[in-house]
């Protein structure tokens, strides 16, 4: 579909465009909805209470101006989700770390910062590559042996589920089941978040809560060289700098924001390497090459679709000549300006290399990704040795994919070699 067929989309005016996105068609192809939202209503008032912004300058002016839209403080939330207050999961977004404003947030960050810098994140260089390795060195094997695999579970979800949970000091043998509660626990992330799945991410919130309130004594009572035990050193300290909700809310976001959204990013770079074998060759060269194709992926399409940030409008403020009112909530469509032609030419094309604007997938300003160097180095440790020891792969039956978004994640990725 060319950027003009694209723009010529005109979504059903009787549904709310959060709905149109979540079913048939746009769930599989969001982004003509996105480009009409673009061209249409850059600032779309959705029954759930959300303003849209979709075009790319919008969407960067309210990820930089923090204090025009701030995240939304408790009571804020109260209003906007009268649901919360009988709902415990949502206090993953009110007192996380993307949901807190300044001063809290400088602070939460200075001290969790430090476990993410470039030179910390490039030691673990070495892990990465030889977890990536195996995880490929055994999809090989099954594939050559006529199998089918489904690189979803067997490469795209483990690489960075192991690589976050080592650095935290989550035990190897809790993963698995602890894996499966944060896509359920991130429904509240969703403006249109149904009951049945606002009650199945509390029963989430509460098994990963209390397993956590465990692992955090354990540590107390036995430091490890881990994520964790600092932590728990710094909550511990005279100071107290950390309180205990605090400690608790922390570990939550690093463990769930740390490997849904980059195991996406490797599927949705594994459906690029499937479906246009004329990329290939951006990951036979050095390593600008690779970092070039993983860039291209994380902006064609990206992992997260809805920034999970919720903010509102401090004051009364114009996005594309929309007023938007005091106290509105205001929900940003990173998909949506991924693919802004005022910000790339020719959006829909997949162009390695194509420079022009900041990608926005990683987020911008203070709450700009804290893994965004981590998940970097997974994929391009990853895909190189994917594409090297796996050349030619088909799909064996369309993607599985679990939602749209906020994440536009995937349930199974079943592929074989190519003939
Ligand atoms: C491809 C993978 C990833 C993508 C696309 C992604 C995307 C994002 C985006 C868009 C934001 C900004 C949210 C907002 O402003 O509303 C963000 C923030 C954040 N991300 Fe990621 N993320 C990825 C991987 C990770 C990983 C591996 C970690 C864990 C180590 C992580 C931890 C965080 C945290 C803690 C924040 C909040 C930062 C703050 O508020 O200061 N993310 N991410």
């Amino acid at each position: 579909m060319t950027v003009q067929d694209t723009a010529k989309v005109t979504p059903d005016p009787g549904r709310d465009v959060l709905e149109q996105l979540m079913s048939p068609p746009a769930d599989l192809d969001p982004y003509p909805v996105y480009a009409w939202l673009r061209e249409n209503a850059p600032v779309y008032a959705s029954k759930y209470g959300a303003s849209l912004i979709s075009r790319y300058a919008d969407v960067q002016y309210v990820l930089k101006h923090p204090e025009v839209f701030p995240g939304a403080c408790e009571e804020a939330m109260a209003q906007m989700f009268p649901q919360a207050a009988g709902h415990e999961a949502y206090q993953v977004l009110v007192t996380s770390l993307v949901g807190s404003n300044p001063p809290k947030h400088t602070r939460l960050r200075g001290l969790i910062g430090k476990e993410f810098t470039s030179r910390r994140v490039g030691g673990l260089r070495a892990a990465v590559e030889s977890l990536a390795d195996r995880l490929v060195d055994d999809a090989a094997e099954r594939l050559r042996a006529g199998e089918t695999v489904d690189l979803h579970t067997a490469v795209s979800l483990p690489t960075p589920l192991h690589v976050i949970s080592d650095l935290l000091g989550i035990p190897s043998a809790d993963r698995s089941r602890l894996a499966v509660l944060v896509p359920a626990m991130m429904n509240v992330v969703d403006p249109a978040a149904s009951p049945a799945a606002v009650n199945a991410a509390d029963a989430a919130f509460h098994e990963l809560g209390d397993y956590l309130g465990a692992l955090i004594a354990e540590r107390r009572r036995t430091p490890r060289d881990d994520l964790i035990s600092a932590l728990v050193l710094v909550h511990d300290d005279d100071n107290h700098r950390l309180s205990d909700g605090e400690l608790r809310t922390l570990l939550f976001t690093l463990w769930s924001a740390g490997f849904e959204t980059t195991a996406t990013g490797i599927d949705n770079a594994l459906l690029v390497l499937i479906e246009r074998p004329e990329t290939r060759k951006w990951l036979l060269g050095d390593e600008p090459s690779a970092t070039a194709f993983v860039e291209e992926t994380l902006r064609h399409d990206p992992s997260v679709q809805v920034a999970p940030g919720i903010r509102f409008a401090a004051t009364d403020t114009a996005l594309s000549g929309v007023t938007i009112p005091q106290g509105t909530q205001v929900r940003l469509m990173l998909g949506a300006a991924s693919r802004d032609p005022a910000a790339y030419p020719q959006p829909d094309d997949f162009m390695p290399g194509r420079g022009g604007a900041t990608p926005l997938s990683f987020g911008a300003g203070i709450h700009y990704c804290l893994g965004a160097g981590l998940s970097r180095l997974e994929m391009t440790v990853l895909l190189p040795r994917l594409q090297r020891k796996l050349p030619a792969l088909a799909l064996d039956g369309p993607p599985g994919r679990r939602r749209s978004i906020p994440l536009r994640d995937f349930t199974s990725l079943k592929v074989r070699l190519a003939e």
